[in-house]
């Protein structure tokens, strides 16, 4: 898989690409490249942005600035570079990223990703430039780069080789092999510590009653996640 993201900040992928499971993916072949709208930004003095009309506080990302990054990085108009790949525009209103948007996306050969900054983009890039808008919360971030991460992180650690263990990705947290449900909880040694105990099902050596445990605990916190807290 391909994903590039169109940023104002690209150092700050670099940190994020030493990490272990993306660097496996890349190893694995997957890509994550940056590119900076400002490196060749068609208006003086590296301007990327400009206040909005018809006023308020903050500044708007240009709809000819991400034109001319996107058609000089690609070689094509981005109104049709939508149609080769998706195209998704990181913003606090978009549609919320869960596991099956995630899994959605993780299935795509190539995936481009707008950070905005400051007030966010001119409605034009969305409108004409976008397959996608997408939001990690309903919360406002200074700009779309640690979102941007999320959603990398996410889709990336799906990929084949990515977490060290084949297994880890397959029955964990809204997974198909759970049903949807959140993962059940996981112990280790010491077995019992300050009088916490590890339930005895777990120490029993019953793969069978093992895993009725497990699917019980795991539906157990499907139906207390609509809107508990930890108890
Ligand atoms: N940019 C700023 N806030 C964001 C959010 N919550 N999700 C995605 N992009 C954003």
């Amino acid at each position: 898989m391909q994903i590039d993201v169109v940023t104002l900040f690209p150092e700050w992928f670099d940190w994020f690409r030493s990490q272990r499971h993306i660097a496996n993916a890349a190893a694995q072949g997957h890509e994550l490249r940056t590119l900076n709208p400002r490196e060749n930004t068609p208006l003086s003095g590296g301007q990327v942005d400009d206040t909005p009309f018809g006023g308020g506080a903050g500044m708007v990302l240009r709809v000819d600035v991400m034109d001319h990054a996107l058609r000089s990085f690609y070689g094509v108009d981005p109104v049709d570079l939508r149609r080769e790949r998706r195209v998704i525009a990181l913003t606090p209103g978009g549609r919320l990223l869960d596991e099956g948007l995630v899994n959605e996306l993780a299935a795509e050969p190539a995936v481009t990703i707008l950070c905005g900054r400051y007030e966010g983009f001119d409605e034009r890039i969305v409108q004409h430039f976008c397959s996608d808008a997408v939001s990690i919360g309903r919360y406002v971030l200074a700009g779309g780069e640690l979102a941007a991460m999320v959603l990398c992180d996410t889709v990336l650690r799906k990929q084949p080789g990515a977490l060290g263990h084949a297994d880890s990705a397959a029955e964990e947290s809204f997974s198909d092999a759970l049903g949807g449900d959140p993962e059940y909880p996981h112990y280790t040694r010491p077995s019992e510590y300050r009088g916490w105990k590890v339930p005895d099902v777990l120490l029993s050596g019953h793969h069978e009653e093992i895993r009725r445990w497990r699917r019980a605990r795991s539906r157990e916190r499907g139906a207390a996640s609509e809107g508990s807290s930890l108890s």
